[in-house]
């Protein structure tokens, strides 16, 4: 039991209050850890010199706000953090030996080195004050035309009056599923997905339903049991290098959803913050032009550009661009202006364009040094794909792979990152191939990997009985 005894005597208003915000507080710190027995109201009284009356209205209080639980015949304790939350992974590759395969971010491009030119001519334009302000709607008129032409560019069909500007297709998911989902709705995803809508999930209360997989995605036998099993809401989908196996999601499949989702009334949730990558030859329609009114698009400047512009996008149906509109205005206000600004020149001066470029030959030449390197194991991702899902051979598994691979310097992503709810882990590790700071460290990197995997773990008899 903890003998947190909190000073009051500064604290104005009721004791109780005061006694209660003085918890807040100390949660807030962490001096009272998660799960921390509280004092009991007699001894917290006692070292306050207040009545146990006090103590006891304080307490209430305090569970009121959530700060603490009290269990009858065990005592009161602080509560756990309803979430969880760890730092954003840094690149790790600027260390010589160390091989970083784990970030999920594209290759260092062009973005710095136009940013030297791009951020003057911003300071001398006599406009300037207005990207310091909020901006106003007339503002995101002109920023909704340029997005809107640079989405088109992507086989979505040209709509700037149903485009709404965000702050990243993170931002656009949070607006998606609180415009069209409630608490126990069922969302329809891959049975591998990005964490990132795995949580946001979990937050809102929202069910992803997982649904097989074959080696171009999720399956349409799978899609249309589900639909008739489960009643979903909707189906997240990342077609275009799917995060985190990296395949593309075949043109029919893609026809049947637009079908399934007209006919059933489903909303598609299309995540194509990886479509830049595919050659325009290559490059298969969207849901958002095969099912208009029944996707909302997410894209973003994060992958093609730069992720530290913050800028994004979604297109979506008529009748829910009002609380597509409400969804970004309550998480994130607006977008801030002087990123959108950068992302729009870019998007005018060509510099967009050239970053795709520049992003989609290094994403195959990054894949085909992976591929040699690993030779001879099952590896996916599309050609183009910045991320590739390595399948590890008997009998590795996924978690001790991960572990005896950043023993050697060398850092992956686990399966269990991807799985949903209490699935298995599938012996596989996700490889970023963006994070690394040279194409040499990921031949040096993935050779390792190799070795690695050639040699087998090393072997422990258990002796649990
Ligand atoms: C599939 C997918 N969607 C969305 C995002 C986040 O995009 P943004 O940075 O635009 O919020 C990521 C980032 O890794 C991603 O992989």
């Amino acid at each position: 039991m903890t003998t947190w005894t909190p000073n009051i005597a500064q604290r104005s208003g009721p004791r109780y209050i005061a006694i209660a915000e003085a918890i807040a507080d100390a949660v807030a710190s962490g001096d009272l850890a998660p799960g921390a027995r509280m004092p009991t109201h007699r001894d917290l009284a006692t070292r306050l010199d207040v009545t146990v009356g006090t103590v006891t209205r304080a307490y209430a209080e305090a569970i009121r706000r959530d700060l603490i639980t009290g269990e009858v015949g065990r005592g009161t304790f602080v509560r756990g953090s309803l979430m969880t939350f760890t730092p954003l992974s840094n690149r790790h590759d600027t260390e010589p030996d160390v091989f970083d395969f784990a970030v999920n971010l594209p290759a260092d491009g062009i973005a710095a080195d136009r940013l030297r030119d791009t951020l003057p001519r911003m300071v001398a334009d006599p406009l300037l004050n207005t990207l310091v302000g909020y901006p106003n709607d007339a503002d995101l008129e002109h920023a909704r035309q340029g997005l809107a032409s640079f989405a088109e560019v992507h086989g979505v069909p040209m709509a700037p009056d149903r485009l709404i500007v965000n702050n990243g297709a993170q931002n656009g998911m949070l607006a998606a599923l609180l415009t069209i989902c409630r608490a126990g709705d069922i969302v329809l995803c891959d049975e591998l997905t990005y964490p990132g809508m795995k949580n946001l999930a979990r937050l809102l209360g929202v069910r992803l339903q997982g649904l097989a997989m074959d080696e171009h995605g999720m399956t349409i036998e799978a899609l249309e049991h589900a639909i008739r099993h489960h009643a979903p809401r909707a189906v997240y989908i990342v077609p275009n290098y799917q995060n985190p196996t990296g395949t593309i999601w075949p043109r029919d499949r893609r026809e049947a959803l637009a079908k399934l989702a007209l006919r059933h009334g489903i909303w598609i949730i299309e995540d194509d913050v990886y479509g830049f990558l595919a050659e325009d030859s290559e490059r298969l329609q969207p849901l958002a032009a095969l099912a208009a009114d029944r996707t909302i698009y997410l894209n973003s400047a994060a992958k093609c550009m730069a992720p530290g512009l913050r800028v994004g996008f979604m297109i979506g149906p008529a009748e829910l661009l009002p609380a597509l509109h409400a969804g970004v205005r309550l998480s994130t206000m607006t977008p801030a202006p002087l990123t959108l600004s950068v992302a729009i020149r870019w998007i005018e001066d060509g510099t967009a364009r050239e970053s795709c470029r520049w992003h989609r030959q290094e994403a195959r030449v990054r894949r085909n040094l992976a591929l040699q390197a690993l030779d001879g194991y099952t590896v996916y991702g599309d050609a183009g794909s910045y991320h590739l899902w390595l399948t590890l051979p008997e009998p590795w598994r996924s978690d001790e792979f991960t572990r005896a691979a950043r023993h050697r310097g060398i850092i992956v992503s686990a399966s269990d990152h991807f799985v949903l709810g209490r699935r298995p882990a599938p012996p596989a590790v996700r490889l970023g191939l963006g994070g690394s700071k040279s194409r040499d460290k990921i031949e040096e990197g993935l050779s390792r990997l190799a070795e690695m995997l050639k040699a087998g773990p090393v072997t422990t008899f258990s002796s649990i009985f």
